[in-house]
């Protein structure tokens, strides 16, 4: 499998506080990638850091071969590293449709204004556009709510609609932060099988910091666990499960949820 993003060595400090420590990571083309571990582990500061809002104390960061450790986050976006939020981001006073106009590189606000009064060739482009970004809400199962407003959308459509607005900035890498948080069973079996749709069938690469195992379990290829800043167990869902570091460092031991519900 070929390497696409990759992590040398890499340590963030926000002063005194060592928030990662010397971390290596990689994730490969085609796969999806967990993050666990517990509160203040070191998760988010991570996709701070592929995402370029954080610059790494020392260490190098790659992706698809280039050094980007020094690139600012507009132009990772450009690359292709799109991400979501904890909590959504989304235009609550704009329709479905409207989300996902405004993150198209090739649209913004003001043009979608603009575009009413566009004739011919321009106006041809916008239909374009507008296709494209049907297509996606029809891939992540928004289709039949383009008008609807996104504040008043269930909250695991929500988080679809986010995953579509990322896509809709053409990225190949996905860095979801607790995409199913705050969903019921449903809404999280929904997610789970999207994110497997998406990653097999767009060549979407996924990184997902998550917490619930059953989720994990079901849709990660890796899984990466972080304590304290520190990297203390990386491979397959299954070897993860039984690792002992792992089961007292995440689950103190005792917590019992690990193995989903
Ligand atoms: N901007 C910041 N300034 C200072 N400390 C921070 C900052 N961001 C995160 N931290 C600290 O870094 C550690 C890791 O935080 P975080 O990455 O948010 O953990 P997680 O997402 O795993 O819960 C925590 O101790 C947190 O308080
Ligand atoms: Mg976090």
């Amino acid at each position: 499998m070929a390497k696409l993003l990759s992590l040398e060595k890499v340590s963030v400090k926000f002063g005194g506080l060592v928030a990662l420590n010397e971390i290596d990571l990689s994730v490969n083309s085609g796969e999806i990638v967990a993050l666990i571990g517990p509160n203040g582990a070191g998760k988010t500061t991570l996709f701070n850091l592929l995402t370029g809002v954080y610059k790494p104390t020392s260490g190098t960061i790659h992706y698809m071969g280039q050094n980007i450790t020094k690139l600012e986050p507009f132009d990772r976006a450009r690359l292709g590293i799109a991400r979501t939020f904890q909590n959504t981001r989304l235009i609550k006073n704009m329709t479905v449709l409207e989300n996902v106009l405004v993150a198209h590189p090739d649209c913004n606000s003001e043009s979608i204004l603009g575009s009413l009064f566009l004739f011919g060739k321009g106006r041809r482009r916008r239909d374009a556009i507008a296709r494209e970004c049907i297509d996606l809400l029809e891939v992540v199962g928004l289709h039949r709510k383009l008008d609807e407003w996104a504040g008043n959308l269930p909250y695991g459509e929500q988080r679809l609609l986010e995953i579509a607005r990322a896509m809709a900035t053409g990225c190949k890498v996905l860095l979801l932060d607790e995409p199913a948080a705050g969903m019921n069973g449903p809404e999280k079996k929904q997610l789970a099988d999207k994110i497997g749709y998406l990653s097999r069938n767009f060549n979407l690469d996924m990184v997902l910091i998550e917490h619930d195992m059953g989720l994990i379990m079901n849709i990660a290829d890796k899984i990466v666990v972080l304590d304290h800043g520190h990297k203390i167990a990386e491979g397959p869902p299954e070897e993860i499960q039984q690792n002992p570091k792992v089961i007292s460092a995440y689950l103190g031991g005792e917590d019992d949820d690990f193995d989903g519900e």
